[in-house]
């Protein structure tokens, strides 16, 4: 049994779904500070918070799971560098108690929901596995910790994780039954689309002057479906014996800001404002993921790749639900 931790937010919502498609028995936990009950409304649900070892033991001390997999952090990354505490207690020592307490009840499996900004700014692209990691902020700091505090638990205590590094995570359940509802949105896809909406006057556009061919930053785009494909193959590498690994999920197709904003005119039918803003500290002209491992070692194969329909699927989440979770 599957135990989903942070299974009721944007992407650990669109896994737990389709492990109730795909008949995997599981279990969500979540402290609901980002997550939605209506996202997971079916699902046995463990309330609890992983800062809180005493929630975690009673999650996990029946024995009942025999993989977890991780979602639950804090994300937005500007946040991150103005409190990186919260971010060291949530994304650090947060998942610390989770796999001490896997490690008390021999939960033996685990699928860490890593990240693209691991790397930092980008030597070489597309970026594989093997490319340099060096983080441009506490957001990718912790996910990097992460990384190797689960290398030393699996040299030590033999806990087998597979690292899924996400880039751009987007798009919704193809019926827009479940979507993306941040409490803060910094995504682009989903900004986008508030501008078309009426919910924002504009679409600020952060750097125009890129060596990009059309000036603007380029980054990969990967639905969230397909990113929980990813963790069900992960899963099955895991529980057919397979090793602790690490992959890099995306496209491998890069599309820019202007790109994602015509597209978004495209298929909603609507005038989006476009404002003109200078380049932020720090973000990199072009971040594409070489997800050449992860097709070869897990067979994963990206099945929305195309922008249109990525942004498609937001669009009907968007419609059916304005204000996004009741
Ligand atoms: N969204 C992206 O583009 C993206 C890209 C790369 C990596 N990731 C990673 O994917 C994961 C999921 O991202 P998301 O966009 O679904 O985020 P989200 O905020 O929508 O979901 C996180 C969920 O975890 C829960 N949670 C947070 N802290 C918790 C705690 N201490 N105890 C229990 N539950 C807790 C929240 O309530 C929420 O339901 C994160 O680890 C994030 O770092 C996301």
């Amino acid at each position: 049994m599957v135990l989903v931790v942070g299974g009721a937010g944007y992407i650990g919502s669109h896994m737990v779904r389709l492990l109730r498609e795909r008949g995997v028995p599981h279990a969500v936990y979540d402290n609901f500070e980002e997550g939605y009950r209506e996202a997971v409304a079916g699902s046995d649900i463990i309330e609890g918070d992983l800062r809180n070892p005493t929630d975690l033991d009673r999650a996990l001390s029946g024995g009942r799971f025999d993989t977890v997999m991780h979602f639950a952090a804090y994300i937005e990354v500007g946040q991150s560098v103005r409190e990186p505490a919260r971010f060291y207690e949530n994304n650090l020592i947060g998942v610390k108690n989770l796999v001490d307490a896997m490690v008390r009840y021999k939960t033996k499996r685990l699928v860490f929901s890593s990240t693209a900004a691991i790397f930092g700014n980008p030597v070489y692209t597309p970026i594989d596995e093997d490319h340099p990691k060096d983080p441009t902020s506490p957001y990718g700091d912790t996910k990097l910790a992460v990384e190797r505090m689960l290398a030393a638990y699996d040299a030590a205590y033999g806990l087998k994780t597979v690292c899924l590094r996400y880039f751009n995570a987007c798009g919704a359940w193809p019926d827009g039954s479940l979507g993306e509802s941040h409490r803060v949105e910094s995504h682009l896809i989903p900004l986008v689309l508030f501008a078309a909406m009426g919910k924002r006057p504009d679409i600020r556009v952060f750097g125009s002057d890129y060596p990009t061919p059309d000036g603007t930053c380029v980054r990969d785009y990967v639905h969230v479906v397909d990113l929980a494909d990813a963790h069900l193959r992960a899963l099955e590498r895991l529980r057919g014996g397979g090793g602790s690994r690490a992959y890099n999920l995306g496209n491998g197709q890069g599309y820019s800001v202007r790109e994602v904003i015509e597209v978004v005119r495209k298929v909603t039918g609507r005038p989006i404002t476009v404002t003109e803003a200078p380049r932020r500290p720090g973000d990199p002209a072009v971040l594409v993921a070489s997800s050449v491992r992860a097709r070869g070692e897990l067979g994963w194969s990206p099945a929305y790749p195309d922008l249109e329909t990525i942004v498609g699927h937001a669009w009907a989440w968007h419609q059916g639900h304005p204000d996004g979770y009741a």
